[in-house]
């Protein structure tokens, strides 16, 4: 089998001799290496298969290193580990024809074995550096394990929290969406692919998969294409600009074609408009999901259907595999399509450098000395406080000092809660090859944090999805003898995530009776709240003085919380999503339309609920602070532009408090009349700021015509003259206006 293996080499070597740019030179060995593939060879390049080391979807095929050893794949997922990509990739080289390495890909979405804030929280940071770091470091460890390609960002909008899978993304907003889906490609693709420490993105799912209709996944989508380009769109753009090696399609239909069948979506689109030069991949078996969906008939049909659209590789479906040999025979695919996939995927293969050394990535050295090093465990604390959201701080009464940050001299705490110590919750859904074990518990990161004299007392208080009442007095004990208790409650890490919708979006279980049992003591509490999406918890903004948004935080979770409990750190996220008073008011998001009658309590023929307000429990954008920003007026440099021109807009932000702090001031837009209805307010800008006690600063933003523009009544892209007001604050709600004209 090896005889022709000298005579390939020399092939691909003499085209690769001559003044060629090093692009054309890869070109070339690639299209000498096609020209001596057979086509069962060619349809192994186009598969990706799953390993038997994790389960991330319903199917696992058996015999995954026979197809490897028979060249029936060109890519494996869920493998990792230096030894055992190696191993694998020796299996490629080693017993295949033309010796084709293998590319291994993993949902590296959070971190690898450091396990970082689930997206949703990492995006409450409103930290593009930080977000960029924690997936520099995941793609160091990745890489480091023998991988070379994550399936990640997950950059879908998602304005449903009933969704499980609003952990995985930035929340409900494009702009913020599309800056930190740059952020995350840059981050795992370091200074380029090749370089040894890096790893392919794969920015996902493409296209608008967020859209479930009612929260549940896998659900259909509706949408039109305006709300389609203006609010999904943008944030893969961005991705794609930023440089995404590959893009992942989607499980759901779009315009009642499923994406992997979607010809629009993976070749008009993405290639004509987008200018995507690198290769996409199908999710998990959707292209054999085409049947159910009911566009394909049969599996060979729904694989004509993916190759035709522009899909290059599939995902676990096996039907590649299985049908696209006949398919080219009988004439419905034709060879030269199947050649550029090969090459699109031959070409990535390349670029890593696998041609080079099939195992550079799998070092067991490198390996040895990257994981979970010190100094990304101190980032993964850094970025899980940065990540947090205070909602609420209120005083006790009877004193003018709010409750948090709680002082480390205080002499008995109860740390309270299913949630309190409960190592596997803390790295949360999709948390790679991150191990729980080594997580660190609320519980663990207070008594570090604590003074020695202090004593921590601990009740699990019930579990965090059943029934049983049974732990609930001792947690009433504990919480009589101390003098303020930490309540950590919140979901857990299974239920978001993906194949994780809830109808419902309350503390699951018995939580809520624990926590009105732990009131009746009359003791101060905090509730630390750990979830993976907007839970509807009114009673506890209600009752409680002091509210933290955990998240899931990963492997440093008790940490960063304690680092903000007891005031090492201050608390600066900012809601990335909104949280809604109740289910009924879902889809809820800032951006939404004024509508023909907008609500009037005093009128019954507006926009509004009989039962429930129209406002969110907490807005987007929201987010507190151990100290108070004060809001000027805002100013613009000039109250009429030209689309060409650039205003500044200007606002004075104070530090009124005795601690330093950041802020993230936000500048919103909304252009009062279009030639299509246009939001209430968009996110244009953002700045994270820190401010001394005292201190003041002017803060400013430039716009210009592109921060204005959308798509207009003839779907061409642009400003339009007319009024706008342009608004700055710490959140979507409370904010400061001014007023400027396009003329
Ligand atoms: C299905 C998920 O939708 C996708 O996000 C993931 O990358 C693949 N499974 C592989 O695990």
């Amino acid at each position: 089998m090896q005889k022709y293996f000298p005579l390939i080499c020399l092939l691909v070597l003499l085209a690769a001799c001559g003044k060629e740019k090093p692009t054309n030179r890869i070109d070339s060995k690639i299209d000498s290496l096609i020209s001596v593939m057979t086509l069962a060879e060619k349809v192994g390049q186009l598969s990706l298969y799953t390993s038997d080391w994790d389960v991330t979807g319903p199917t696992i095929r058996e015999g995954y290193k026979d197809d490897i050893k028979k060249g029936r794949v060109g890519a494996i997922f869920n493998a990792f580990t230096a030894k055992y990509t190696r191993e694998l990739q020796e299996m490629a080289v080693k017993e295949t024809r033309l010796h084709i390495p293998l590319i291994f890909g993993y949902d590296v979405i959070h971190g690898h074995r450091t396990i970082f804030p689930i997206p949703l929280g990492a995006a409450a940071s409103w930290d593009l550096e930080a977000i960029e770091k924690s997936d520099r470091i995941a793609a160091e460890e990745a890489s480091a394990e023998g991988l070379h390609w994550a399936f990640s960002p997950m950059v879908d909008i998602a304005r449903d929290p009933r969704w499980g899978r609003i952990m995985e993304g930035a929340g409900e907003d494009t702009y913020l969406g599309s800056r930190i889906a740059e952020a995350r490609v840059r981050g795992l693709q370091g200074k380029g692919i090749g370089e040894v420490n890096s790893v392919m993105a794969s920015v996902k799912h493409f296209a608008a998969y967020g859209a479930a209709q009612a929260g549940r996944d896998y659900h259909m989508v509706d949408m039109s294409d305006r709300v389609f380009r203006e609010v999904y769109l943008p944030p893969y753009t961005a991705a794609i600009k930023a440089g995404s090696a590959t893009v992942m399609t989607s499980f759901n239909e779009y315009d009642g074609i499923p994406a992997s069948g979607s010809k629009f979506l993976m070749t008009d689109l993405l290639r004509g408009e987008l200018k995507f030069d690198g290769f996409v991949v199908s999710d998990y078996t959707s292209i054999m999901e085409m049947v159910p969906h009911g566009i394909a008939a049969d599996t060979a049909s729904a694989a004509a259907l993916a190759i035709n659209a522009g899909v290059d590789m599939d995902m676990q479906a096996g039907f590649y595999e299985a049908s696209l040999a006949n398919l080219v025979k009988n004439g419905e695919v034709k060879e030269e399509l199947i050649n550029t996939s090969v090459r699109r995927i031959l070409k990535k293969k390349f670029e890593l450098g696998l041609f080079d050394d099939p195992y550079r990535y799998s070092n067991e050295e490198r390996e040895k000395n990257t994981v979970m090093k010190a100094e990304f465990i101190k980032a993964a604390r850094e970025i899980g406080s940065k990540s947090i959201v205070l909602l609420k701080n209120a005083s006790l009464p009877g004193q003018d000092k709010q409750l948090l940050p709680l002082s480390k001299d205080v002499k008995q705490i109860a740390v309270i809660g299913p949630l309190a110590d409960a190592k596997r919750e803390m790295i949360g859904a999709w948390s790679a090859a991150g191990d729980w074990k080594k997580s660190v518990t609320l519980l663990e990161g207070i008594k570090s944090a604590v003074s020695t004299k202090t004593n921590v007392l601990y009740a699990k208080g019930c579990n965090i999805n059943d029934d049983s009442t049974k732990y609930i007095a001792e947690a009433v004990r504990i919480a009589k003898q101390s003098e303020v208790v930490v309540l950590a409650v919140g979901e857990g890490a299974w239920m978001t995530g993906e194949a994780a919708s809830r109808a419902a979006l309350n503390l699951p279980g018995i939580q809520q009776r624990l926590l009105e049992e732990i009131l009746k003591t009359g003791k101060p509490i905090v509730v630390v709240l750990m979830n993976g999406r907007p839970l509807t918890i009114n009673w506890i903004q209600d009752n409680i003085p002091s509210i933290l948004e955990t998240w899931f935080l990963g492997t440093q979770a008790g940490n960063s919380i304690a680092d903000v409990l007891f005031g090492d750190f201050n608390p600066s996220g900012k809601l990335p999503v909104t949280f809604p008073r109740s289910v009924g008011q879902i889809p809820i998001f800032y951006n939404m339309k004024n509508t023909g009658r907008p609500m009037d309590r005093n009128n019954k023929y507006t926009s509004k609920y009989l039962d429930e307000e129209n406002d969110p429990l907490y807005p987007f954008g929201f987010g507190l602070s151990y100290t108070t920003f004060n809001y000027g007026d805002v100013k613009v440099s000039k109250e009429s532009m030209t689309g060409n021109e650039e205003i500044s807009v200007t606002c004075s932000v104070t530090n009124a408090g005795k601690r330093a702090g950041e802020e993230v001031v936000q500048l919103y837009i909304r252009d009062l009349v279009g030639s299509v209805t246009r939001p209430v307010k968009e996110l244009k800008k953002f700045q994270k700021i820190l401010f001394q006690p005292g201190e003041t600063k002017e803060v400013s933003f430039k716009i210009n015509g592109n921060d204005l523009s959308f798509y207009r009544k003839d779907m061409t892209f642009g400003f339009e003259a007319g009024k706008f007001e342009v608004f700055v604050g710490g959140n979507s709600r409370d904010v400061k206006m001014a007023k400027f004209e396009v003329k």
